[in-house]
């Protein structure tokens, strides 16, 4: 397969969690222009939309797919627009209707149009309680409990099916929880990861719906994005797996985060109160064995527990002390 230039960018779900930075990293790289951000009914911020062109759209409405890509002249899709793991148990028709039908639009668009690249995320969420649950490996049992980890083994199997079927070129990361300070993740289990840091600084206290020893695989923000465009950018010629990278950044317990949060806010105190999401923690992994997207299109994050930690406590009393000025 020639690998072509992308030029232009359709992002879907840009007012999420890592649609919002993704969006605004492609703009600064692409042309702000060349991005579109889409989103279903959110109301875009003044960052994204003062910055480039936005719609809404509904992926499971495959005209309004149809449409922008006709008018933008859509070569390239992020499709970064999904129901998470604790809202999937909730609404699990929504859930798979968006993640499983929105994706089929998306892939049958893409597809008939010819397109160069298409981005289609993962999770740890494919993983389940028979799979190995430390450094857990790229080739393994799947075999998924919620309805969100269900939906994330069909899309990665339907992505390597396009890209065997029809030559479309799709790949896919299999993210863990994502830890940012912009937009606020919405619906999933790894959201406490993020929650505790708005907390912190607002409360200097926070009530936690995971056990204390819960371990989850992370990443910060700015590493996940960097991995995806790295993962969209990189030579065709050296993957050998296309829409299932496992990819890691840190592991850590909450008690451990909540220490190390400490160091900079010693005021601030944890206590637990776990609910459903607990047991979707505990089918998950606790770290991920990621040497296969290091060998392939060489992986490498840069932040650890301390180093993110730092950013984000440093990016969030930054904004907060703007605000009472
Ligand atoms: N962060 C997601 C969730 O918790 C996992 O991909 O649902």
């Amino acid at each position: 397969m020639v690998q072509k230039r992308m030029k232009n960018i359709l992002v879907t779900g840009a007012v999420g969690q890592i649609g919002s930075e993704l969006t605004m990293e492609l703009r600064k790289r692409y042309g702000n222009d060349n991005v579109l951000a889409t989103g279903r009914k959110t109301k875009p911020n003044k960052t994204l939309l003062d910055s480039g062109p936005f719609e809404f759209i509904d992926i499971t409405v495959r005209e309004t797919v149809e449409k922008v890509v006709d008018e933008y002249d859509i070569d390239t899709i992020y499709n970064m627009a999904a129901i998470l793991s604790a809202v999937g148990e909730e609404k699990p028709l929504l859930c798979w209707n968006v993640n499983i039908n929105g994706l089929y639009n998306i892939m049958e668009t893409a597809h008939e149009c010819e397109m160069t690249r298409v981005f289609v995320p993962s999770s740890i969420a494919v993983f389940g309680p028979e799979t190995p649950r430390d450094n857990t490996p790229q080739e393994t049992v799947l075999k998924p409990k919620t309805m969100y980890g269900l939906t994330k083994v069909a899309g990665e199997l339907l992505g390597d099916y396009y890209f065997k079927r029809f030559n479309l070129d799709v790949r896919g990361i299999r993210y863990p929880g994502i830890i940012s300070s912009e937009t606020p993740p919405g619906g999933g289990t790894t959201d406490y990861a993020v929650e505790i840091f708005y907390e912190a600084v607002n409360n200097k206290k926070y009530t936690c719906f995971v056990k204390e020893d819960t371990v989850l695989p992370m990443m910060h923000m700015p590493d996940c994005i960097k991995g995806t465009i790295d993962l969209m950018e990189a030579d065709i010629s050296r993957l050998k797996h296309h829409c299932d990278f496992n990819l890691t950044a840190m592991s850590f317990s909450v008690g451990q985060l909540v220490d190390e949060i400490r160091k900079h806010i010693p005021e601030f105190t944890c206590n637990y109160k776990p609910d459903f999401r607990q047991a979707i923690a505990d089918s998950w992994p606790r770290s991920i064995d990621d040497s296969v997207a290091r060998e392939e299109w060489g992986w490498k994050p840069e932040y650890d527990l301390p180093t993110m930690t730092k950013d984000m406590l440093d990016k969030l009393i930054k904004r907060y002390e703007e605000v009472k000025l």
